[in-house]
């Protein structure tokens, strides 16, 4: 249940029936009043932005909701709906083999369909906010399900209401995409336009295909990532930190090769791979774990390990990191204890 493969034991709950829901938010509120002060409860996806410790002591429920439908049409999008435990590339894959594009850039990222508006992901110039239609979501402290609007759903870079607001208190069971019929291709990410499959075509003035950039972005990221199925990893382990401008620009003067990218508000985000690249961690390991040799920013296990040695290896890298620019390192995966 967890893709950086650390070992541990729990009793782990599955949903596969949203009917169950109203049973399951009268046992939590019945637990509440009588006196159980157990954490709240840990709702699991694909386990793939985790650190879990050998013995949890909440309660796990993973989300095996299915399910993939045409909700709705409009005169300009498809408005498609996947239920929560669906795979997340699985879906992209779906909708582009249905004929409604618009995802592709957000191609194999790991985990569930309902993972994917907590941490809004995003990858290759395209955030998850971006074509997001609704969340339906159960708010077990209420005992009732609601539709959330993109807007009430408190996004930003890697964040969301439902990854701060109280973990455990929303069980998103249903996502809806508004998938755009005049599709356009998102090029933005330098990696994607440089790549020679998709090169060709824009030095030729053609628009790349959908499956174009789909085959592009699934090769870029298999290249360039470690497969979890093969090597335990979470991803990117730390965000990319945003900084003030008076800050970014004495890191430049220190710095001339700072990976800097300008924000729309003034600030100024810094590639955290280059960061703990330059303070010596790209390829080098403590105990079992390390950081990856192609992209720093990847935790790896090397076999082995346990939650401790994780994070670890996380307080080393962000220590080291710290001392060299006088940038913190945020970590990204949420840690189950
Ligand atoms: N870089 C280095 N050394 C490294 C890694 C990166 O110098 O070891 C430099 C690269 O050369 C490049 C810059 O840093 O100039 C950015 O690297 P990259 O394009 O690989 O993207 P990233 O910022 O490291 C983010 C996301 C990824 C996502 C990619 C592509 C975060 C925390 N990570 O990585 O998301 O796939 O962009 O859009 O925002 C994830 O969240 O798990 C994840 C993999």
């Amino acid at each position: 249940c967890n893709t950086l493969g650390l070992p541990a034991r729990a009793a782990v709950a599955a949903l596969e029936d949203e009917a169950a829901i109203p049973a399951l938010c009268a046992a939590l509120a019945a637990g509440q009043k009588g006196g159980d002060a157990a954490a709240p409860l840990f709702i699991l996806g694909g386990g793939s932005n985790l650190v879990i410790a050998a013995r949890p002591r909440r309660r796990i429920l993973r989300v095996a909701l299915r399910g993939i439908r045409l909700w709705r049409e409009t005169a300009d999008h498809w408005i498609v709906e996947a239920a929560a435990g669906e795979s997340w590339h699985g879906f992209v894959e779906h909708c582009l083999a249905q004929g409604w594009p618009g995802l592709e850039n957000l191609a194999l990222i790991p985990g569930t369909v309902g993972a994917a508006p907590v941490q809004n992901i995003g990858a290759y110039g395209l955030e998850l906010d971006q074509r997001l239609h609704s969340v339906v979501a159960w708010d077990l402290r209420a005992g009732r399900e609601c539709t959330l609007r993109p807007a009430a759903c408190g996004f930003s870079y890697r964040d969301s209401l439902f990854k701060r607001d109280g973990a455990g208190r929303w069980l998103i069971v249903r996502v809806r995409f508004a998938l755009p019929k005049a599709w356009t291709p998102r090029l933005d990410y330098p990696d994607l336009r440089d790549h020679p499959g998709l090169r060709e075509s824009i030095d030729a003035h053609k628009k790349p295909s959908p499956r174009q950039i789909f085959d592009a972005v699934c090769e870029i990221r298999r290249r360039k990532l470690p497969d979890p199925a093969v090597q335990g990893n979470a991803g990117s382990f730390f965000k990319n930190p945003v900084v003030g401008a008076a800050q970014a620009a004495d890191l430049e003067r220190l710095f001339p090769a700072l990976r800097a990218y300008p924000q729309a508000d003034g600030r100024v985000k810094l590639a955290a791979g280059w960061l703990i690249e330059q303070a010596g961690w790209k390829g080098r390991r403590l105990g079992p774990v390390g950081m990856h040799e192609r992209q720093a920013l990847v935790l790896v296990n090397h076999g082995g390990a346990q939650a401790a040695d994780v994070l670890a290896l996380a307080d080393a890298v962000r220590a080291d990191v710290h001392q060299k620019f006088g940038v913190d390192l945020e970590r990204e995966p949420v840690i189950l204890d």
